[in-house]
């Protein structure tokens, strides 16, 4: 199916950000989606245009955001600052501060949650930002969570961005809707432009230059034109929110059918990606300095302004990600950066090159500091924004004298593969980015990320809105107090464990362990060896003391006990399955290691089948019994249900194809081609297990048709084969294998462990009770 965009000529040399939005009409919008009752209490006031960047296209000069709470003559809150994000921003900080609600990933909107007359303020507040950028996402994330989220997910997303004065997110999505119309147009046919691209699930190592092609079947042009719709969406509404979209740009892979087009060019194979079999990675990579680079960077940026409007010019570009240069010569990478930022202002006079700087870290052996300032010197120091990525962690702006000058940004990241644990280091992200703000040779400008616990994100974001470190001790207390508005005075209980995983579960400062959410063993392939203790950035150790974690479950559920309208309360019920989630998942460590010794000593007199029998069952049933849990929380979001029926009804989405052939059965391949990629990225990861378990999930169903099987399968084999101490057993190994390839291709609600839908009532109350009454030891009842 082919699909034409006009194209349009070059942007007008000297204009800026013509579409810079300078209007209170974003958060207006914003207010009537999420405040209806509320809609003439807020007057918004644009005092001075912003200078900086909207001005001057200079990403260093943009000032910081500011804004101010007053009340209004006739009951108003006014609300007044110098950019449509800094509105946004004081709206939050007023409906935090003053009327307790927020907006939540997972959760949505509580904002309507306020009263009909709103309280005036004390005094007129004012805040300001201390950075001038705040980014959000991770090229990844638009896989491993956004992957198949409707245009109500983008919304809720963009609000609580919006809220939260993010004023720089990346947004990728539809990209290979205008990278194919690029390569059609150079010569390439359709069927290069297949080997070429990967599967929905899959599409973030695709653009990185990791993988390439699409196993269990070609990416159909049915998911291309959908995206593209809905990446016009999300664009249109980033800008009216007064948001600067960093979009893509052409990064130099293309098909690698590129010598029999283009036999003079020059292009050089990438390395194998992982495991990955060479049809599926060595993805070509056409030399910057060859004329064609340019040629197709100036066709991409072209088209992608037609499409969306001439409303950024700060460009997302990788060429190393996990994948190293093919020289390391230092004329070699100076070149490639020259080139490729020259090919940008060729295209866009105004173009800045937005890096991730995760490469120096994961590659650091390659990456010297010579290297790097090679490489980072191809480009003039305001032509560059560099992502620090894993400030946290392992920042690498000190050791590269804060990136030889280029403006970079501070990003937390603790999160692999949307993997689900509780974890921060919350010393470290309100501490350590205002230590790199007042280091004299910093070049900082902004803060941001996004994964799992929101809690970090949402510190993080606001500590860019403070020159001091934040207190934690103070914003957990407020962060409670807004996050279970509702009851009319909230539980001490519910403080208490807050304030307790405050200094536990979210202050992890052994990051020589762990710099990472803990991966529990359970979602592992089982295994006799090699699950525990794990450590880096999947770590299965567990950083804090886990009776402390039940002591908190223990004030939080019981905080319903005493205050029973939390059952009706939505970020109540998430967060107590959240709690409840992570006790049972560490229970289940004693559990295997009973199972363990006691299977191995076969032929130890003392040992005793009947004891390995039992603690295998119990293993089995404490899965089961996480499964529950999640099933009956009523949070789609814990459900493996929600993640494939997300991927199959982009399916039936049609919105924007006119001349559509679409049958029922061709509706139903598609639908069950999107299942097998969301179902193979958190299993296997590959055709065949390339990166195996990496995005595991702990969700209802998941748990129930993947784990639990596969546990079943390791706990007979371990009791009844001779040889089941020694780990290495490739008969059941074999077995394990053949059974993950089998579920592959399932089809989601055909077999009886995935026979229920998404969870509409929460069954939590009754659910919770039952599983504590079985697990009187996990929670010291
Ligand atoms: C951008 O702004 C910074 C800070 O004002 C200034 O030092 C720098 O020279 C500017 N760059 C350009 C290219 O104008
Ligand atoms: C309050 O006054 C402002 C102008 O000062 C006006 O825009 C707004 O609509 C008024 N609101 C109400 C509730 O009357
Ligand atoms: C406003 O003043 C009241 C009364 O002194 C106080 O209780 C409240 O905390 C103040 N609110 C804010 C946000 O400062
Ligand atoms: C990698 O791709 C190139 C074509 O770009 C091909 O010539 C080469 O054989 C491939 N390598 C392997 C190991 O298949
Ligand atoms: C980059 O390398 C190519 C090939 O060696 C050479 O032709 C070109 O002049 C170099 N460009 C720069 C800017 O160094
Ligand atoms: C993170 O904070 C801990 C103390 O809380 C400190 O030991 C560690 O060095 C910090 N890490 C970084 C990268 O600054
Ligand atoms: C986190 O742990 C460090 C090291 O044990 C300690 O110094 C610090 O006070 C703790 N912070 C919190 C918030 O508990
Ligand atoms: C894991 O670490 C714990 C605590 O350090 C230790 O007791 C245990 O033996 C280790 N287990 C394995 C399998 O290495
Ligand atoms: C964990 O916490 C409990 C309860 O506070 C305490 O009794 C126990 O000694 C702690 N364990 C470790 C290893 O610190
Ligand atoms: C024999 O097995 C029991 C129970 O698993 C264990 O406590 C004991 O240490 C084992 N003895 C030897 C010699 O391995
Ligand atoms: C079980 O036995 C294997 C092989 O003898 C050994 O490598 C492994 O460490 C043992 N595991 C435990 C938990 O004792
Ligand atoms: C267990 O792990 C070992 C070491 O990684 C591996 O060789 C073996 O195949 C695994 N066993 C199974 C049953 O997967």
């Amino acid at each position: 199916m082919r699909f034409s965009l006009a194209t349009i000529g070059f942007l007008a040399v000297g204009v800026v950000n013509a579409a810079q939005n300078l209007s209170t009409a974003g958060v207006e919008a914003l207010v009537q989606r999420r405040l209806p009752n509320n809609v003439n209490d807020f007057v918004f006031t644009l005092n001075s245009p912003p200078s900086g960047y909207a001005a001057t296209g200079n990403t260093t000069d943009k000032a910081n955001d500011e804004y101010s709470v007053s009340n209004g003559h006739n009951g108003t809150i006014n609300i007044a600052g110098n950019s449509p994000i800094a509105l946004a921003s004081g709206l939050r900080w007023y409906m935090t501060n003053y009327i307790r609600v927020d907006i939540y990933w997972f959760i949505g909107s509580r904002l309507h949650l306020a009263p009909q007359i709103l309280p005036k303020v004390n005094a007129t507040y004012q805040g300001s930002s201390i950075v001038p950028w705040r980014y959000h996402f991770n090229t990844v994330t638009f896989s491993y969570t956004a992957a198949f989220w409707s245009w109500e997910d983008w919304e809720l997303e963009l609000d609580w961005l919006a809220l939260r004065g993010v004023n720089l997110p990346l947004a990728w999505v539809g990209y290979e809707k205008v990278l194919i119309e690029v390569l059609l147009e150079a010569g390439f046919t359709q069927s290069d432009v297949a080997t070429c691209l990967s599967g929905p699930a899959f599409q973030s190592w695709n653009r990185f230059g990791n993988i390439q092609g699409s196993w269990g079947g070609d990416l159909p042009m049915q998911w291309v034109d959908s995206q593209y719709a809905l990446q016009k969406q999300i664009v249109s509404r980033m800008v009216e929110l007064g948001m600067t979209p960093v979009l893509p740009a052409f990064t130099g892979f293309v098909p690698y059918q590129v010598g029999k087009h283009y036999p003079n060019a020059s292009f050089v194979n990438g390395s194998q990606w992982n495991a990955f079999p060479a049809q599926y990675t060595n993805v070509t990579f056409l030399e910057p300095f060859d004329p064609l680079f340019t040629t197709l960077q100036k066709s991409f940026i072209s088209k992608q302004a037609a499409a969306y409007g001439n409303v950024s010019s700060i460009y997302t570009l990788d060429q190393y990600n996990e994948n190293n240069p093919y020289s390391g010569d230092l004329t070699y990478l100076q070149n490639v950066t020259s080139n490729t930022i020259a090919s940008l202002k060729i295209a866009d006079p105004n173009a800045v090159w937005m890096l991730q700087g995760w490469l120096f870290y994961s590659s650091a052996t390659f990456w010297t500091n010579d290297r790097i300032k090679a490489y980072l010197g191809g480009v003039k120091n305001s032509d560059m924004i560099v992502l620090d990525l894993f400030s946290e962690s392992q920042p690498q702006w000190q050791r590269t004298n804060s990136y030889y000058g280029k403006p970079w940004i501070w990003c937390e990241l603790h999160d692999y593969g949307g993997n689900m644990g509780l974890y921060g280091q919350v010393e470290n992200v309100t501490v350590n980015p205002i230590q790199a703000l007042a280091n004299t040779s910093s070049t900082m400008i902004g803060m941001g990320g996004q994964e799992g616990n929101e809690i970090m994100y949402d510190i993080l974001l606001d500590q860019a809105w403070s020159k001091h470190p934040l207190n934690s001790d103070t914003y957990f207390h407020d962060w409670v107090t807004s996050r279970y508005h509702g009851a009319a005075s909230l539980p001490v209980g519910l403080y208490k464990a807050w304030e307790t995983m405050r200094s536990t579960v979210y202050n992890n400062t052994q990051i020589d362990i762990a710099n990472a959410v803990t991966k529990s063993i359970f979602e592992l392939a089982p295994n006799t060896t090699g699950l525990l203790n794990r450590t880096g950035h999947h770590p299965t150790t567990i950083q804090y003391n886990t009776t402390v974690l039940i002591a908190a479950w223990k004030d939080f559920y019981g905080a319903a006990l005493q205050e029973p309208s939390l059952w009706d309360n939505t970020a109540y019920t998430f967060d107590l399955t959240d709690i409840t989630r992570q006790v049972l998942a560490n229970a289940f460590y004693p559990v295997y290691i009973s199972f363990v010794a006691a299977a191995n000593n076969t032929n130890n007199a003392t040992y005793s089948r009947t004891t390995a029998i039992n603690v295998g069952a119990q293993m089995i049933s404490l899965l089961s019994d996480i499964d529950s849990v999640l099933a009956a929380s009523g949070h789609p979001s814990f459900t493996l249900a929600n993640w494939i029926a997300s991927a199959r009804a982009w399916a039936s989405s049609t919105s924007n194809l006119p001349d559509t052939t679409t049958t029922s059965s061709t509706i139903s391949q598609t639908a069950a081609f999107y299942e097998y990629n969301a179902r193979n990225q958190i299993t296997l990861w590959g055709p065949t297990g390339q990166i195996s378990d990496y995005a595991s999930k702990q969700w209802a169903g998941l748990i129930s048709s993947y784990y639990v099987p596969r546990w079943e399968m390791f706990v007979d084999y371990t009791l009844n084969s001779s040889t089941a101490a020694n780990g290495a057993n490739a008969a059941l190994a074999k077995s394990l294998l053949a059974f993950e390839e089998n579920w592959q291709t399932q089809v989601w609600g055909e077999s009886e462990e995935e026979s229920y839908v998404v969870p509409e009532a929460a069954r939590l109350t009754s659910e919770i009770a039952r599983v504590v009454g079985c697990w009187p030891n996990v929670f010291g009842r």
